[in-house]
């Protein structure tokens, strides 16, 4: 074969490989939340414990995490959804232009985050130690346990623990990097992550 129709041929199978290329493009914002809905809830309060709520968190976060996930900055766990296909942020990041995440970030913030305190087990003893670690701890950063969005730091309390617990391993184990003050009194917490995660919970 000729260095010519090879080169041709190249092109042609790189064109075609790029039109197929998925994309949701800038859809329009109802498209785009009911595709983010399938797991977090159709007003952005998840009913599945490993998938974290996203209403009413601060733009600049949302838009700082979609864009750390579409880095490949942070991980996403991969997860089943009701029709048995499998995804996980990265990949569903990927497909998102600058405008989709500006679009869908406004989209929950503005919703209302629901919290999980009433659905999920609590000890009283593990929530009172945690509570008094966090204030010491963390509430600089995270104020109201980690409720106020103005923060720019997600929403804690009330949470998902099994997502949170997720979060706490992976900012152990590196996988999620971590603001350096925040990670100086991270490493210093020894056994009191899982007393933080029940009085994040019962919030
Ligand atoms: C297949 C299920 C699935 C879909 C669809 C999905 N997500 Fe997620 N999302 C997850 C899971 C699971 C996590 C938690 C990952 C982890 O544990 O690290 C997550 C985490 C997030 C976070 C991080 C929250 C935090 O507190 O840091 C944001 C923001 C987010 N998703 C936004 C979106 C947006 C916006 C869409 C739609 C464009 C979307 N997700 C679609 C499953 C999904
Ligand atoms: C110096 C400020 C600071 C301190 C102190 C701090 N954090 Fe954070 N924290 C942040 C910021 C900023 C983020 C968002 C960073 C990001 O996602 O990249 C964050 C994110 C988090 C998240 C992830 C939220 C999510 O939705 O996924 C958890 C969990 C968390 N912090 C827990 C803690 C705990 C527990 C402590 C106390 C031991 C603490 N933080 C102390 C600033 C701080």
């Amino acid at each position: 074969m000729s260095k010519t129709r090879t080169l041709a041929i190249t092109l042609l199978g790189a064109g075609l490989t790029f039109t197929v290329m998925p994309t949701i493009g800038t859809a329009d914002i109802n498209t785009l939340a009911e595709k983010c809905g399938e797991c977090h809830g159709k007003d952005g309060n998840s009913s599945d414990p490993k998938v974290p709520n996203i209403a009413g968190y601060s733009v600049k976060y949302l838009r700082d995490t979609l864009e750390n996930y579409r880095n490949g900055e942070r991980p996403g766990l991969k997860f089943r959804k009701e029709d048995g296909s499998e995804s996980d942020m990265v990949e569903i990041a990927k497909k998102l232009s600058e405008d989709d995440i500006k679009a869908i970030a406004e989209y929950y913030a503005g919703k209302t985050f629901k919290s999980h305190a009433d659905e999920q087990k609590t000890d009283p003893e593990l929530v009172a130690r945690g509570k008094k670690v966090f204030k010491r701890k963390c509430k600089k950063c995270h104020a109201d346990f980690g409720t106020d969005p103005e923060d720019d730091a997600g929403i804690l309390g009330g949470q998902w623990m099994e997502y949170l617990r997720h979060q706490f391993e992976m900012f152990t184990s590196g996988e999620r990097e971590m603001p350096k003050k925040m990670k100086k009194k991270f490493s210093k917490l020894k056994k009191d992550y899982e007393a933080i995660i029940h009085a994040l919970g019962s919030k």
